[in-house]
């Protein structure tokens, strides 16, 4: 067998180029000439979605069934790296019974506004949590042999015209939030691939983005990979090659090779670039992998049943007053909610799975022998609300015990599209009013891949929130009501009471084009810590059918420089009489006065199982790099000469311990920044924000004919020709023939993805049908350039 580096000496230019491109949907090219294998990439993220069929981007086609898990932001709560390799684990041996190469995930883009649409897809609003779980998933992914594509890399934190945006980040919260989950899972974990974003940060598309690709990624972070392209999101195929990019996805038809040939010959495209991305691309396509010799449908089976304790170590118990929960089983219960029967347990877009089996919550119930009677009590359609929610109240007037299972419909949630709201649908919270009203033993069970408003918060005695829990949703959700396993999953990020308390409410999605990341490192609790904002549940937090204490505090030293370590050790202890698993999160702290940083960040943490009464001394270990910051002017992390201190805190109870940390380090450089940035109160300004950055948020563009590009969407192209308006909705209807229903989230997705993507990425994934000539006619239409239309460019 040849080496890879003498295989590469043989490929012409030609050659070399041909393998930076995909050959169809979602495969590389093989080049039989010279032994080259394609190898084959499928989503996702939480389950395998593999399309033996025609390939989409969108989870409209089918796939072949696979073992569906709780989506991301339900996984991130169990606190727990070791049970995400198993889960890891699991899709890589799917993966690999089905000869799938390289696993599109997981996503750790950091929730910076809870109504991103894609929420529900990534693990949590704190980078170091966020980083951990996600090197988990790579780790046990990897150790089957299956390569991993860390996504999506960088600044992606809305869907709204995520082809077009441009992510306006300052240098601190680039480096210390956005960046620093991807560092923390490439570091610790050595995914073989990274996907780079539809959407540009500070003006550079994230495709031909050299500072983040080559400056960050492959040079401080020591990346090792191939970088991917969203599927589409090819911006300059020279400037990416140029900037770290390697494989252009789907495959384009070649659309750009003669221009990356051309830019070698005249001296544009690096040849060592070229190279590099070639041998990268190579190096994945001729590992070798192992074969899956077991039986699939025993794999499914026990993978079914570790979807389930995922889902079980995920759920956090937000509410329990009375001990309400759990409920005794010979107890009979009134249950309540549409979504009771139809249970949602995944989102929709290109994580979307085909599992083998799913149990709604009602079916969890009966597998239980818990003993209820049943109440739709609302419509997701909103039909017959009154009448449904009359004879639920009735019911639950003479009910010993409500539980009522409330949450988002699937269309609310999607890749593709944000949310436009924060509240559950009005339906649902006047029924959950009307039920507190006649019945005061109410629980709600959430499900929901994102924070959602409660304004009935008050008035129900227990609160589980779900999330979006994966196949078995169902029987967790009774085990966890009987307390045949007892909650333990903490919030991965905050819960706000009410949208406008979100730092970036006033901003999001009102410019979606140009986004001023005004809050800057102030994100999650980050913000609601310093500036004093109550929230309905803080991050971290998660109670127990158990009660622990913390106690002892005490560090091996309390001083800290470059090269070592602290050892920070604790005593936790079950004061409960039921076994059960706590989370110690450890956080370095910062004193209030200092700009652009949080009272605390999370560090380190361990989740501890004890036996009722039982205790255990918990040690974590923060290294100097847990002390240091982002220096820009030197583009490095250092160890500041400052006072920290240690924080430590469990999920069940918020009081914390804290020690003292003298770090020894560089005097910190005297900035000046506006006040908000000291002390966040209310929302930042964007004059504030360009003061403190020097970024400048674009205003909203409106073109009009004749200022048209390839850069231009159907949507804006649309707006003044009727003729392209006409082509936009065949070519939608086309796209759209498996939907059958237009309220369905995959109808607003293509209704997004069609009209939302720019004309020239459409025609890089059309398979060849949208030629760029095609572009170039259409945007000469829209700009009534009429002879172009009939001549060409
Ligand atoms: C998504 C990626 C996904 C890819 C392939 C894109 O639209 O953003 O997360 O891996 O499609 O389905």
């Amino acid at each position: 067998m040849q080496s890879l580096e003498d295989q590469l000496k043989q490929l012409s230019p030609e050659d070399q180029v041909k393998l930076t491109s995909g050959t169809n949907f979602w495969q590389s090219v093989a080049i039989p000439e010279y032994q080259i294998p394609s190898f084959r990439m499928s989503d996702g993220p939480n389950g395998l979605r593999y399309q033996a069929g025609e390939g989409d981007a969108l989870g409209i086609n089918d796939s072949v069934i696979s073992t569906c898990f709780p989506t991301a932001s339900a996984v991130a709560c169990t606190w727990d790296p070791d049970l995400v390799v198993e889960m890891g684990r699991a899709i890589g041996l799917e993966a690999r019974s089905l000869n799938v190469d390289m696993v599109l995930g997981p996503g750790i883009n950091i929730k910076r506004n809870p109504l991103c649409g894609r929420n529900f897809e990534y693990f949590s609003e704190d980078p170091y949590l966020a980083g951990m779980i996600g090197a988990g998933w790579i780790r046990g992914l990897q150790s089957e042999g299956a390569a991993a594509c860390l996504k999506h890399f960088a600044g992606n934190n809305q869907e709204n015209d995520r082809l077009l945006s441009d992510s306006l980040i300052d240098p601190t919260a680039l480096h210390e939030v956005y960046l620093e989950a991807f560092r923390i899972a490439v570091q610790t974990a050595q995914p073989e691939g990274v996907m780079c974003s539809y959407n540009k940060v500070n003006g550079t598309y994230s495709s031909d983005n050299a500072y983040l690709l080559t400056d960050m990624l492959r040079r401080q972070w020591g990346f090792k990979g191939t970088v991917v392209t969203d599927w589409g999101a090819l911006n300059n195929k020279v400037a990416s090659l140029n900037a770290g990019g390697d494989l252009e996805m789907p495959s384009s038809h070649n659309m750009f090779d003669q221009q990356a040939l051309t830019a070698l010959k005249d001296g544009q495209l690096k040849p060592a670039a070229l190279y590099r991305a070639a041998e990268n691309v190579l190096r994945v396509a001729e590992k070798s992998r192992p074969k899956f010799n077991g039986d699939r449908q025993t794999l499914l089976e026990q993978n079914g049943k570790l979807a389930q304790r995922i889902e079980e170590n995920a759920a956090v118990l937000l509410k329990n007053d009375d001990h309400i929960l759990p409920i005794q089983l010979a107890q009979k219960v009134l249950v309540v909610g549409q979504m009771a029967t139809e249970t949602r347990y995944q989102g929709a877009g290109s994580s979307h799975i085909n599992p083998p089996a799913q149990t709604s919550i009602l079916q969890g119930l009966s597998h239980a022998g818990i003993v209820y009677d049943y109440q739709q009590g609302y419509a997701f359609s909103n039909k017959e609300a009154d009448q449904l929610a009359g004879a639920a109240v009735k019911a639950a007037k003479n009910a010993q015990t409500v539980v009522v299972v409330a949450g988002l419909p699937e269309s609310a949630e999607s890749e593709g599209f944000d949310r436009p709201t924060m509240a559950l649908p009005a339906n649902q919270n006047a029924l959950i009013d009307q039920l507190a009203a006649v019945n005061s033993n109410l629980i709600v069970l959430l499900v929901a891949g994102a924070p959602v408003e409660l304004p009935w918060q008050s008035r129900v005695k227990g609160l589980i929130n779900l999330y979006l829990g994966g196949q078995f949703v169902g029987d967790a959700a009774a085990n966890l009501l009987v307390g045949k396993v007892n909650p333990s999953g903490k919030l991965a990020e905050s819960y706000p009471i009410s949208y406008q308390d979100v730092p970036s409410a006033d901003s999001y999605d009102k410019n979606p084009r140009s986004v001023a990341y005004a809050e800057s490192v102030y994100v999650g609790y980050r913000y609601y810590e310093k500036a004093n904002q109550p929230v309905a549940f803080p991050f971290g937090f998660g109670l127990s059918y158990t009660t622990f204490k913390l106690s002892g505090l005490a560090l091996d030293q309390h001083q800290i420089q470059a090269g070592q370590s602290i050892e920070a050790k604790v005593t936790l202890e079950n004061t409960g009489d039921r076994d059960g698993a706590e989370v110690v999160e450890v956080y370095i702290g910062n004193s209030p006065n200092r700009a652009l940083k949080p009272l605390k960040e999370l560090k380190g943490f361990q989740k501890v199982f004890l036996r009722a009464g039982e205790t255990k001394t918990v040690t974590v270990e923060l290294t100097a790099r847990a002390f240091s910051e982002w220096d820009d002017q030197q583009q490095e992390w250092q160890l500041p000469a400052v006072d920290k201190a240690v924080v430590v805190m469990i999920g069940s109870s918020r009081e914390s311990l804290s020690a003292p940390v003298n770090v020894v380090g560089q005097a910190l450089a005297t900035t000046s920044v506006p006040t908000w940035y000291i002390t966040p109160v209310g929302k930042p300004s964007l004059s504030d924000f360009t003061a403190m950055s020097g970024l400048r948020v674009q205003p909203p563009i409106t073109s009009r004919p004749g200022q048209y590009t390839r850069l231009s969407t159907p949507r804006e192209l649309s707006a003044h020709s009727a003729i392209i308006r006409k082509i936009a909705t065949v070519l939608k209807n086309n796209q759209s023939k498996g939907i059958t229903d237009p309220d369905s989230p995959e109808a607003k997705f293509m209704d997004a993805i069609i009209m939302d993507t720019p004309l020239i990425r459409l025609a890089q994934q059309s398979d060849g049908k949208l030629s760029l000539g095609l572009v170039d006619r259409l945007v000469a239409l829209a700009n009534r350039h009429y002879w172009q239309v009939i001549w060409g460019r």
